[in-house]
């Protein structure tokens, strides 16, 4: 484990590396206990560097063995190896030298699933962001930039496979029973996407022809008898690979294109050069096992891994305060992806809830950064929903601000000018300006300012002057580090609709510049004047989500209503009824604080039963629109004083209203809806069930819905519908005895496939209520559970604690308390897995005061620890300040 140093690393050190590593010869001589590795290594001195300067290279828990300088072996005297750092004060005076380090690893022991390690046998690597330099000494920073040759050797009966990046350079049979492989990747490449697999593993080939009629082999490894669960993570490689020639002009550049599914991993997958490493649950799938919503991350991680050859691979980041540049811009490749081969308006919605269910929070709390951050401790726990998500809508605003054709002549410029660079940020706006000739100085602040901005609105209509105005107001509230914000530039797409749906012609507007539906925002307050409007328009603001920020809109509930039902763009119209439905709940809870019963109105019940029967839209976007916001979107959207369980009261509520409501029209569209032919995965297939799923939620509200739920499941003949009759089962019917059956049914039917478990041990620990956290700390200890497995530990304790509101913070403090323990023992093994599993709290300032202080009391339970690992130190330390 890393000891924490509690070094702070700021943007404003960065300078570049004294030395340079041209070429990078390993040599890895396998085995569990100890692995010999043989680095070669072709250092140069940067002009105008003295060559006095010491060299001085990353090391993590490392065992030097050998050293030796163009030939000749080091004297101890020469350097000064430390298991973190390997110093050579004087190198040698000529300009160019060859380093030689030989070290000694055991990857059999590495639980932490950094650097060389083992999963059920197979040997595979992680070494993003700073995990190659617990294989060798190195210049482990992502602006070195070498030529890879890898010898990988092996038992042959132990590791009949040898991967590296690259291409195949060479194989043969040793003595002794072992074999070897080399590969060689010709395009420079940063440590950090160095990988290595050695195994017994079953192979999926296919093949694809570029855009310039190259073929290139494609192979999908897995445990070997699962090959046939791997036929649609390949179908989302090669339509991947089409798009993104079809989309950006990018052609694969290889000649193998190599993933490999492993069953312990920290993150989902990663996107080594031409050998993607997967969690395996982003590849398995079929129809009996995974479920749509499988499917569709299966495709967009996929997707996401693939894109990452051209941003971030040939192009990468010079330091990892830069990770956005790589991460955000490949999750806007990764959605346009998704958008394109499913349906565009639903996809907006779902990652718009994905981004305030995950970024908002972050953003208005404790752990809040900038999507380009200026310091950290610990690198790893930068890999967020900010970095991510924020990141993306970044450049979807560049997007919107340009307009499509120049960005496409941004992105086309971005590959030309920085291919085979390590970039920044800088660069990156830079193609931007220069395509478009606009200044975008002042948008440059959503890169460089945390903090989720709000625009406040208010519309007034004159008859007599035939005038429409909008007042804005922007704010960005204070967070951590940075109490006094900047203004920015918010690109707000709006629409002005008329009573009859249509959009209302305006003659001339001022106060702001108004370009293809977008008002830029640029100030503290604006007024904005639209002259020649006769009629007072209903006004819809944000389109398609068009910035990411909060709204705080003064508007008549008739206006909101007419939205809901009438606005052409789809994303303003879900988000009409979502607030129409927020509202409700809101106000419902405080309703239920102040002693009394909620109550709901039946316009809103009855828009319900509408949007539901509305057959003019698509079934994934009805169920979409039927999901009520979660028991966390409420509670963010209050944002303080919050007590969960009434939260969820307010919440079951206003379902069992809407349920009540339109009972007759809901039962049988549910009938309607049921599968007719075969299985398809695709998203007409997975909408219609979607639809009928969120049916069956409100259904089973109803008298008999414990028998519905329960036939729902027996006559399931796919995962989706399984997993959501159980899920109905277990949370809403608990102590039922169909409930208990169909978790034994599941149990016995799916014990031995950890994947599917997964499931199971998920839908149990997001069973709502007090009692949740004995079942939980009991599953701690069934057969099919380990802290050692990140996807077990995520399943169960990550849905308990970030998925279930009622049951962590269950008000005596004993959810905190199981966390608490539970934090520290993930720790031991995995510190990267404990620190994320640590952010479950880091709302806790927003809660009523009797759970805020036992939250505290736990936080600082794991902050008085001994020997806390920098990555769970750094979460607590900034969740507390
Ligand atoms: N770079 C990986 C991705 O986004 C994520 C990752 C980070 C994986 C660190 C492992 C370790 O695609
Ligand atoms: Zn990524």
């Amino acid at each position: 484990m890393r000891t924490d140093t509690g070094h702070v690393f700021r943007l404003e050190d960065y300078r570049p590396s004294d030395y340079l590593i041209l070429e990078t010869s390993l040599v890895f001589r396998l085995s569990p206990e100890a692995t010999r590795v043989t680095a070669t290594l072709t250092i140069e001195r940067r002009d105008g560097v003295a060559a006095s300067a010491p060299l001085v290279l990353d090391g993590d828990g490392l065992t030097l063995v050998r050293i030796a300088i163009d030939g000749r072996e080091l004297q101890p005297a020469e350097f000064l190896a430390t298991p973190d750092q390997l110093t050579i004060s004087q190198p040698p005076s000529a300009p160019r030298f060859q380093l030689l380090i030989e070290t000694e690893i055991a990857p059999a022991g590495n639980e932490t699933l950094m650097g060389l390690y083992r999963s059920s046998s197979v040997y595979c690597t992680q070494c993003e962001a700073e995990g190659f330099r617990r294989i060798t000494y190195f210049l482990d920073r992502p602006d070195i930039l070498s030529v890879y040759t890898v010898r990988i050797e092996a038992k042959l009966d132990e590791a009949p496979l040898l991967l590296s990046n690259g291409n195949p350079a060479g194989s043969g049979d040793l003595a002794d029973g072992w074999h070897y492989a080399v590969w060689h990747d010709p395009f420079p490449k940063p440590s950090y996407l160095f990988a290595l697999v050695a195994g017994a593993l079953g192979k999926v080939a296919d093949s694809f022809v570029t855009m310039s009629g190259r073929t290139v082999e494609l192979g999908i490894f897995v445990e070997p008898g699962k090959e046939r669960l791997a036929g649609y993570a390949m179908d989302a490689l090669k339509r991947s690979m089409r798009w993104d020639e079809e989309a950006f002009g990018r052609e694969y550049d290889l000649e193998v294109f190599n993933i490999v599914a492993v069953s312990d991993f920290n993150m989902g997958a990663m996107e080594n050069k031409g050998l993607n490493i997967f969690n395996d649950k982003y590849v398995l799938a079929d129809e009996e096992t995974a479920t749509d919503a499988d499917f569709a991350n299966i495709e967009a991680i996929i997707a996401h891994e693939y894109f990452h050859n051209w941003t971030g691979n040939r192009i990468t980041c010079r330091d990892w305060f830069q990770l956005c540049l790589k991460e955000g811009l490949t999750v806007f490749r990764d959605h346009e992806f998704s958008a394109d081969q499913r349906s565009r308006a639903v996809k907006r919605i779902a990652e718009v809830r994905t981004l305030r269910a995950h970024q908002f929070p972050e953003d208005q709390g404790p752990l809040a950064h900038p999507v380009r951050p200026r310091r950290y401790r610990e690198i790893n726990n930068f890999y967020t929903a900010t970095v991510y998500e924020k990141g993306s809508e970044v450049v979807r605003m560049i997007r919107t601000i340009l307009g499509t054709d120049a960005f496409r002549a941004g992105m086309d410029l971005y590959f030309e000018r920085h291919d085979g660079e390590a970039a920044t940020i800088e660069d990156f706006l830079k193609v931007f300006e220069d395509v478009s000739g606009r200044d975008l100085s002042q948008f440059a602040l959503w890169y460089h300012q945390a903090g989720t901005p709000n625009l406040t609105v208010s519309s007034t209509h004159s008859p007599a002057a035939r005038e429409f105005t909008l007042e804005i107001e922007q704010s960005v509230p204070p967070t951590p580090a940075e109490s006094r914000k900047r203004l920015m530039h918010i690109p707000l797409a709006f629409g002005l609709v008329g009573a009859d749906g249509r959009p209302v012609a305006y003659s001339g507007v001022d106060g702001a510049t108004v370009e293809d539906g977008v008002i830029h925002i640029r100030k503290r307050r604006q007024v904005v004047r639209f002259s020649g409007v006769a009629e007072r328009p209903a006004v819809s603001l944000n389109r398609g989500f068009s910035a990411p920020i909060t709204l705080s809109v003064e508007q008549k509930a008739d206006d909101q209503f007419f939205l809901a039902g009438h606005d052409s763009d789809s994303f303003s119209r879900w988000q009409a009824f979502n607030t129409l439905l927020t509202d409700a709940l809101i106000a419902a809870f405080r309703q239920i604080l102040g002693g009394g019963e909620p109550v709901y109105i039946a316009r809103l019940t009855e828009l319900a039963g509408r949007v539901a029967a509305d057959e003019a839209l698509e079934p994934a976007y009805r169920a979409l629109a039927l999901a009520l916001p979660g028991e966390a979107d409420i509670a963010r959207d209050i944002g303080k004083g919050i007590d969960p369980d009434a939260i969820f009261s307010a919440r079951e509520a206003l379902a069992l209203a809407i349920a009540k409501a339109n009972e007759q029209a809901f039962s049988s569209l549910y009938d309607r809806l049921a599968d007719k032919g075969p299985f398809s995965p695709d998203a007409a297939s997975a909408g219609r069930r979607s639809l009928r799923n969120i049916l069956l939620d409100y259904l089973t509200l109803l008298p008999e819905g414990t028998e519905l739920a329960a036939r729902h499941f027996r006559s399931a003949t796919n995962m989706t519908d399984r997993a959501a009759a159980l899920t109905v089962l277990a949370h809403r019917h608990r102590g039922s005895p169909e409930t208990a059956k169909a978790l034994a049914d599941f149990e016995a039917k799916y014990g031995s496939d950890a994947l599917v478990m997964d499931k199971w041990f998920q839908i149990r620990a997001g069973v709502p209520g007090p009692q949740t956290v004995e079942t939980v700390r009991a599953l701690t200890k069934h057969a099919g559970f380990s802290m050692a497995n990140p996807n077990r530990v995520r399943s169960l304790v990550g849905t308990f604690s970030s998925a279930n509101q009622t049951g962590f913070h269950r008000r005596d403090g004993e959810g905190y308390r199981f966390f608490a323990e539970t934090v520290l023992e993930v720790e031991k093994r995995n510190p990267q897995v404990a620190a994320r599993l640590a952010t479950a709290l880091r709302s806790w300032r927003s809660l009523e005061p009797v759970r805020q202080a036992k939250a505290r009391e736990a936080l600082l339970t794991i902050a008085s620890a001994e020997n806390l690992s920098a990555d769970l130190r750094d979460i607590v330390e900034r969740t507390l300040a």
